[in-house]
């Protein structure tokens, strides 16, 4: 028996009112905030995440999906949306449309080589969302309101916004000279990953969850003691503007990302609740990425959550969704001759809207009631020969157990 592969799983129909849901909820937000829908493809030039993410972080080291094609090129599984976005604004030209330019995608596909456990899969799916082009304070608030809106708007609660600012280029060699001093007598009791951190990649030595590290990180200085006067006033007009649009947030010194492609404002979401520690979202500023990537210096700032952390919290906040639409009519039919006329009737009825099945054939009349009970019809039509010869059909209500009779044509309009 083959099973899906690890860290994959089946969007069964049970669950696809939550994928709905989250989609369209998300979608309508983006628009309703001047977002227009992006879709790239699934796979890319590998050398654009390694350019992007960063070749010394967790996934650009150990977790993509890399493979030569029979054309030898080197492609990889996307990781993450924000870098894939870019290569679109660039190769596009859209640096010649209105800046910034608003971009989102939902459920899109991701592939990360992580440990799977609760939330955390080898395939996923975001919501991402990017504006690319403005410098503007206002437009990092827009970004986060955007984020906060579409979980209090799916009917999450008890999430808290974390931020920090980690300052751009210049701001960041006085800042790593300060922590590289922090580390440098505390690193023969650094875990291995920060071992090699404080080599290839001393930022990250902040975000390390392990019990031999988390401590120090404590203490370790902080990023916006480091801040250039333009640096600060963003982060300043950032913090007013969430004040004036009431969204609570606290701010973390330890929060830098995993992403290399981050500076000034970087921020997730985060469940308040005791165990649930997963980040729900994060995004931040990367004004450095689209010139990284061969463009002219673009500021830009996004944001991207997973679809199944979203549903994992509606499920365990018991938060009701639309539902799928039940089975409204199962056509039972009795005699050979019937069976064609139940054919056209299930077909008639969809075709006026009603959501329609026909009842498995050569079965009992008592066994194929059974059948529209057990997929939770709330009407069975019976067509036997004499319904037919008459031009008829019994409509029986299976709440209740009345039953009608009631002309072939009208079938659909007794069901409304
Ligand atoms: P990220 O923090 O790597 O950021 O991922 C964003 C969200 O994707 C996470 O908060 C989480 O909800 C979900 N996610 C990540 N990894 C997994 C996984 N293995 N299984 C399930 N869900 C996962 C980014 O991807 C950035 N591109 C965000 C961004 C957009 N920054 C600027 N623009």
């Amino acid at each position: 028996m083959f099973r899906s592969p690890r860290g994959t799983a089946d969007i069964l129909p049970a669950d696809q009112p939550y994928w709905r849901y989250v989609e369209s909820t998300a979608a309508e937000l983006c628009e309703r905030f001047g977002y227009g829908r992006i879709e790239t493809p699934i796979f890319e030039d590998a050398k654009l995440f390694n350019r992007s993410v960063g070749e010394a972080t967790d996934i650009v080291e150990k977790e993509t999906y890399t493979f030569k094609d029979r054309g030898n090129d080197e492609l990889t599984l996307r990781p993450e949306g924000t870098a894939a976005t870019c290569r679109a604004y660039l190769e596009h030209g859209m640096h010649v449309l209105p800046q910034p330019v608003r971009l989102y995608s939902v459920n899109l596909p991701m592939f990360r080589y992580d440990r799977p456990q609760a939330g955390r899969y080898r395939q996923f799916h975001q919501v991402n969302l990017e504006a690319i082009g403005s410098p503007e304070a206002a437009v990092d608030g827009e970004v986060i309101e955007v984020a906060w809106r579409l979980f209090a708007k799916l009917g999450l609660k008890n999430l808290t916004v974390v931020m920090n600012s980690i300052g751009d280029a210049s701001d960041r060699p006085a800042y790593i000279a300060a922590l590289k001093k922090f580390y440098e007598p505390l690193q023969s009791q650094l875990c291995g990953d920060c071992k090699r951190r404080f080599e290839t990649n001393p930022l990250r030595l902040l975000d390390c969850k392990k019990e031999t590290c988390r401590p120090h990180t404590e203490n370790a200085p902080h990023t916006l003691d480091f801040l250039s006067a333009t640096s600060r006033a963003h982060w300043d007009e950032l913090t007013s503007s969430l004040k004036a649009l009431e969204i609570p947030f606290t701010s973390d010194h330890r929060l830098v990302r995993g992403l290399d492609y981050y500076t000034h404002t970087v921020f997730e979401v985060v469940p308040q609740e005791d165990g649930a520690q997963s980040t729900i979202g994060g995004g931040g500023r990367y004004d450095g990425l689209i010139e990284q990537l061969g463009g002219k210096a673009t500021p830009a700032v996004g944001f991207a959550t997973g679809m199944e952390r979203i549903i994992l919290n509606l499920k365990r906040q018991g938060v009701t969704v639309p539902g799928q639409r039940p089975i409204k009519a199962v056509v039972l039919h009795l005699g050979s001759g019937a069976k064609p006329h139940a054919v056209s009737l299930a077909s008639s009825l969809r075709e006026s809207g009603v959501t329609a099945v026909l009842a498995p054939g050569g079965k009992s009349l008592k066994a194929q009631m059974r059948y529209a009970e057990s997929v939770g019809a709330a009407y069975a039509l019976i067509l036997g020969d004499d319904e037919v010869r008459q031009g008829v059909v019994a409509v029986k209500k299976m709440a209740d157990g009345t039953q009608q009779q009631v002309a072939i044509g009208e079938a659909a309009r007794a069901l409304l």
